[in-house]
């Protein structure tokens, strides 16, 4: 029986948070953690997802196939198939085994990991050909359709299109990716508040509830037509909360296209004063920070050879992301953790990443 096996990476957002569902701007990153989905045909119709992470299994018929709430963790790669089929590709049954080193639910995008690695397994199992940005796009579609997450197009657009030692920047709104190199004098660190996040947990969805309420008072299709300072000049009456949380998305905007060119001339504490900026902005302006995530970027930020950190995806828990000097990366990795387990008693197992080919 035919056998394949695909790898998918995780991502981690350098700057651009809730942009990309506003047709906005986003820098981000693949990283050197992912997910393998190893697997077979089978000639009886059935579909076999196991999971070594989870320690899970789970068996049905390919024609049976509907969201599960008993193991939501299956919809990810259901999903998948569900747009393989709605795009008109004939499946098969088969196996699917997910092993790895990408933790779920730490905002390191696990979700879209699983996604991508299913459609590329999937794709080569059946012989089928879908080009990168469809790719991407259908294992968006899977995302909000079966699993029921109205997430944008950024974790699956990384997982693909990352590429070792460069940052991804995705225009959301004429779906235009480029890689910018990430000088290697600069490194980046991950590190966990402790709490994982959960986007099917509404807070997400009354976000983009919100900005986009905030786009029609405006009287725009998407936020990505209006600037920080239009918005400050609006004269519309805008609900100050509304007024808020479209200052995090315009700002976050303009700080990814000023980032882009501060990469481009290795100006790492520009590119830190950035990503100090974009945290201040969840906290105050999105409110999808937390307690630990504060403190975790300001004990962060207190390091020797940081130049900045802050949350990183979705927010409401999850990982944040520091940008540091290389030659001390190692040091205040460790410090880090040190640091927040002493106030928290939380592991923040902070580990630092480099930015990685996407999805293979
Ligand atoms: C999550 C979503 C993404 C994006 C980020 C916030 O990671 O899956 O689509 O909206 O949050 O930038």
């Amino acid at each position: 029986m035919k056998t394949a096996t695909a790898y998918a990476p995780g991502r981690v957002e350098l700057l651009g948070n809730h942009t990309d569902y506003n047709q906005g701007l986003v820098l981000a990153a693949a990283i050197d953690r992912g997910l393998t989905a190893h697997g077979t045909l089978r000639t009886d119709g059935r579909v076999v997802l196991s999971s070594q992470i989870l320690g899970r299994r789970h068996e049905l018929l390919l024609a049976d196939i509907a969201p599960s709430t008993e193991a939501p963790w299956v919809n990810y790669p259901l999903g998948v198939v569900n747009e393989l089929i709605a795009a008109g590709h004939r499946l098969q049954g088969f196996e699917l085994e997910l092993s790895g080193d990408l933790p779920m639910g730490g905002g390191l995008s696990s979700s879209a990991a699983v996604e991508v690695a299913t459609a590329l397994l999937l794709m080569k199992l059946h012989d089928l050909h879908i080009p990168p940005l469809a790719l991407a796009k259908l294992c968006h579609r899977a995302e909000n359709v079966f699993v029921g997450v109205p997430s944008g197009l950024l974790d699956q657009a990384t997982c693909v299109f990352g590429r070792a030692d460069h940052a991804v920047f995705l225009d959301c709104q004429n779906e235009a990716i480029q890689t910018v190199p990430l000088p290697p004098e600069f490194a980046l660190i991950i590190a966990s508040s402790g709490a994982a996040h959960a986007l099917v947990a509404g807070e997400y969805s009354t976000r983009r509830e919100q900005c986009l309420a905030a786009a029609q008072a405006l009287g725009v299709s998407s936020l990505r037509e209006v600037s920080s300072a239009g918005l400050e000049n609006a004269s519309v009456s805008l609900d100050l909360l509304l007024r808020r949380r479209a200052a995090h998305v315009t700002g976050e905007n303009e700080r990814v296209a000023t980032a882009v060119q501060a990469l481009r001339r290795s100006d790492g504490a520009a590119l830190g004063a950035l990503m100090n900026a974009s945290h201040e902005s969840s906290r105050v302006n999105f409110e999808n920070s937390t307690p630990l995530l504060d403190r975790l970027t300001e004990l962060a930020r207190a390091l020797p050879g940081v130049l900045g950190a802050r949350l990183t995806g979705g927010g409401f828990g999850g990982s944040a992301i520091v940008l540091v000097q290389a030659e001390l990366a190692t040091a205040a990795a460790e410090q880090l953790a040190v640091s927040f387990r002493c106030e928290t008693g939380l592991d923040a197992t902070p580990f630092i990443t480099r930015a990685s080919d996407g999805a293979r």
